[in-house]
Order: structure tokens, then C-alpha cells, then sequence
């Protein structure tokens, strides 16, 4: 079984100007869902695994910078970028194995996550139904763990492939090497810059298995319902709550959801009764979007920047600046929920910089 796409991108479409293998001082509009209008000194569009050998070859040897990219929908470019962007457009999915139960899926890291989602709901293969309409790459789903409606990546993913650019070889790594988290993994930390990944290995369940935990999927789904309907609901919960970057450039949640201790968050709580949270281990997980909004930040706008009226999380850039106005939003932001509770926000998506 194997199966291709055409490049498809939320917000843009640039499949369109990718059709060059390699282009000089490109605008990267088209390919950050922000739409900040940074430049690329090269943009490198890798379509096989050989290709991006290729191309991290040549990066090496003349001794640039390169950033992996796939969809953009976790990339604030605060300058522009004096190197190479690796646009990863590596595309195929094939069946691994099955048992009676489950099948292993191992799908190219530039295949476009809510596809693949629509592509195993249609088989009744259960397990990520939660995460469509999630914008993004397959490659960089493992990243950040994508989560959503009480679902993680990691808890699919039974391996994944990777070009090693110090040893120049594709290398297997298991789930348990990858250091999963909340929104956390080795690939933002230690493995930044030296482990591309390439696939995925998907283990999903051929047997019913829904996840209704999340209050706002319970609300209109019960265990009878289809793996068919938890997918329209999810795409229908999100299409009201999330801005589409094709209208309102957004990276999604802009930082993280903070995790607390109990006493913290207990002495939060005895100063704002309402406070928003959920129980993470041993800890609390404040809603980050509950201090934004309360905190009046769906009034402000600085230098164009603002949040989301829907989503207070959502830092949206509706007039497509650059990436400075940006960062000073967020970094106002922050500093007033610090002020004000106490609680640091960590920014969510990455942020790269390297100027001319
Ligand atoms: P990019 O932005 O292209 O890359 C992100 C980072 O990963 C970069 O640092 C890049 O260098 C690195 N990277 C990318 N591909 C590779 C690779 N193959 N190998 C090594 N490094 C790589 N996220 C959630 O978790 N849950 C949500 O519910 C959610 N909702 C969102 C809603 C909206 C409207 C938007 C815009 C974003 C949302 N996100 C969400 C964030 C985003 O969709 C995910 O983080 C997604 O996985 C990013 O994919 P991408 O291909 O666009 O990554
Ligand atoms: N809330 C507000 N104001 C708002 C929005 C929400 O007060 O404007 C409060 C509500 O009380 C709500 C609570 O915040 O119950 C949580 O909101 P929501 O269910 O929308 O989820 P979230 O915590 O804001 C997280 C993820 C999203 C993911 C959703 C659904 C993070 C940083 N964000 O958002 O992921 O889609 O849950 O599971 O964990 C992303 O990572 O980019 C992302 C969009």
C-alpha cells in the first residue's frame, strides 16, 4: 500500500512556488502560518530521503546554517534567515504489519498530518482521531508531541526514523529514546539541529477505542458514537474555537499551559475562586487562555499583534507583520501575567533567529 500527496499547506499554498528545488532569498509568507514576511537567504525543497541527504551534505560542507521546516505552523521567524530552509515535502505511507487488532503504519515525514488523520479514520483505524484538523507536517507532530481533546502523539507512535547529520545516516529511534512530554520532547531540546526526522511508525487500534474524556467531547458524543463522528466533532469544536491561518494568521496556542505545584495553585486559587485547571500528575495545569483573558488581553493590540477573541491563547498577526511585532506582544504579555499571578509563560512554538 502506498499512497502520495501534492503539498498542502493551512494558510498558503506553497507547493506553488516550491516547484524550484532550490531558490535565493525567498519570502517566507507562504510558508509560516503567521505569515511574517521574514526572508530566506535559500529555500532547499527536499522530496526524497536522497534529496535531503544531498542537500545537508552541501550545508555542511560550505558551512551554513539550516533550519528543517514543514508546514510552519510552529515557526515564528523573528529576522530574517541568513541559511538554508529545508522544506521537507517527503511524502508516502505504507503498511508496516498487522495483527488482528492493530496495524503499523510507517508514513513520510512531509505527508500532512490531518490528512493522514482522514486517511486512518476511513479505515476505522483508531488512535489520533482526536488530533485532526491539527495543522502541520507528520514529521513535526513528534516535535512538540501534538496534543488535543485528551489525546497525545506519543502515545501512537511506536518509532520513527531520522537522518543523523553528524553521522550522515538515517537511524531508528524508539518512543521511549524521544523523552515525550507535555508539548516536550528530545527533538526541542538536545536534538535540535541534528536529528531530521524522515517517518513514522503509527501502531493503531483496528478495535473500538474512543477517547471522550475531554468535557467539550462529551458533550455531544457518547461511546456509541462512530470513530467517524469523534473526527466531525473534533473538526467541528475546532473550526468554531481556532482562528484558520488562511483568514487570521496564528501558530495555534502561543505558550504553553503552565504546570504548577498543588499549593501553588492553591494559593492562586484563594485569590481568583474561578481559576482554570486540570489535574497533570502531581501537579495542576493552569489555563493559560483563562489569565490571558482575564487579565484583559482581548482588549489590547500592540504594533498590530493581539489574541485571538475565541481563543486567548492564540496570539494572531491579522496584519501580517514581522516577526519583532510579535515577539514584543508576546513579551508584554508574559511580563503582565507575571506581574499579575505570579506564573511564567513558556512560549509554545519555536523562534528562530539568525539575521543577515
Ligand atoms: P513547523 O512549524 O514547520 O516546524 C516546527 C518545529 O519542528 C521547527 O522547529 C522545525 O525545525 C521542527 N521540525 C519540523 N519538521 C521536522 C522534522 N521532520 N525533523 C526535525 N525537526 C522538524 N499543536 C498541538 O499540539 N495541538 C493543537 O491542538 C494545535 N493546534 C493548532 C492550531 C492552529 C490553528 C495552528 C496554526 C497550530 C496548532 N498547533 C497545535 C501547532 C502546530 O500545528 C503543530 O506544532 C504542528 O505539529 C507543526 O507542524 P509543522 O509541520 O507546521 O511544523
Ligand atoms: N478559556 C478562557 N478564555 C479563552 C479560551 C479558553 O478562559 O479565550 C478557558 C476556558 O475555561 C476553557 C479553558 O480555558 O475551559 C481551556 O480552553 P481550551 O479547551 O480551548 O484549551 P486550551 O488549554 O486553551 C489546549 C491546547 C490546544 C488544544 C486544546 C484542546 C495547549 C497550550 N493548548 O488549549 O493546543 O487544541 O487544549 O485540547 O496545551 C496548540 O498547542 O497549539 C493548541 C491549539
Amino acid at each position: 500500500m502506498t499512497k502520495s500527496t501534492s503539498d498542502t499547506m493551512s494558510g498558503e499554498t506553497p507547493g506553488k512556488t516550491s516547484d524550484k528545488a532550490i531558490s535565493s532569498w525567498v519570502d517566507l509568507s507562504a510558508y509560516n502560518t503567521l505569515a511574517i514576511p521574514a526572508l530566506a537567504k535559500e529555500l532547499c525543497v527536499v522530496r526524497h530521503v536522497e534529496e535531503l541527504q544531498t542537500c545537508i551534505a552541501r550545508v555542511k560542507q560550505e558551512n551554513l546554517p539550516f533550519l528543517i521546516l514543514g508546514e510552519g505552523s510552529n515557526t515564528v521567524f523573528l529576522q530574517d534567515y541568513d541559511g538554508v530552509v529545508v522544506l521537507n515535502r517527503l511524502t508516502g505511507i505504507e503498511l508496516v504489519s498487522q495483527t488482528q487488532s492493530t496495524v503499523t503504519v510507517k508514513v513520510a515525514a512531509g505527508e500532512n498530518w490531518h490528512d493522514f488523520v482522514a486517511y486512518c479514520v476511513s479505515r476505522q483505524w483508531y488512535g489520533i482521531e482526536n488530533l485532526a484538523l491539527i495543522p502541520g507536517t507528520v514529521g513535526a507532530a513528534p516535535i512538540q508531541n501534538i496534543g488535543a481533546y485528551g489525546m497525545e502523539v506519543k502515545d501512537t507512535i511506536s518509532e520513527l526514523e531520522a537522518f543523523d547529520v553528524s553521522s550522515e545516516e538515517v537511524l531508528s529511534i524508539s518512543n521511549d529514546a524521544c523523552e515525550f512530554g507535555y508539548r516536550e520532547s528530545r527533538f526541542k531540546r538536545d536534538w535540535v539541529g541534528n536529528k531530521i526526522i524522515t517517518s513514522v511508525h503509527f501502531t493503531l487500534s483496528k478495535e473500538k477505542a474512543l477517547k471522550l474524556d475531554y468535557p467539550a467531547l462529551a458533550q455531544n458524543l457518547t461511546h456509541d458514537s462512530s470513530l467517524k463522528q469523534v473526527f466531525d466533532e473534533v473538526v467541528s469544536i475546532r473550526t468554531q474555537k481556532l482562528p484558520d491561518p488562511k483568514q487570521i494568521p496564528n501558530a495555534g496556542s502561543f505558550f504553553k499551559n503552565p504546570v504548577v505545584s498543588v499549593s501553588d495553585y492553591q494559593a492562586l486559587q484563594q485569590r481568583y475562586p474561578d481559576i482554570v485547571a486540570f489535574e497533570h500528575g502531581q501537579k495542576m495545569k493552569l489555563a493559560a487562555a483563562w489569565l490571558i483573558e482575564q487579565a484583559g488581553w482581548k482588549q489590547k493590540q500592540v504594533d498590530g499583534v493581539r489574541v485571538h477573541q475565541h481563543q486567548a491563547l492564540v496570539v494572531i498577526n491579522p496584519e501580517r507583520r514581522p516577526g519583532e511585532a510579535i515577539q514584543g506582544f508576546a513579551q508584554a504579555l508574559k511580563d503582565d501575567i507575571q506581574q499579575r499571578y505570579g506564573v511564567m509563560l513558556e512560549v509554545e512554538p519555536r523562534l528562530i533567529r539568525l539575521t543577515k
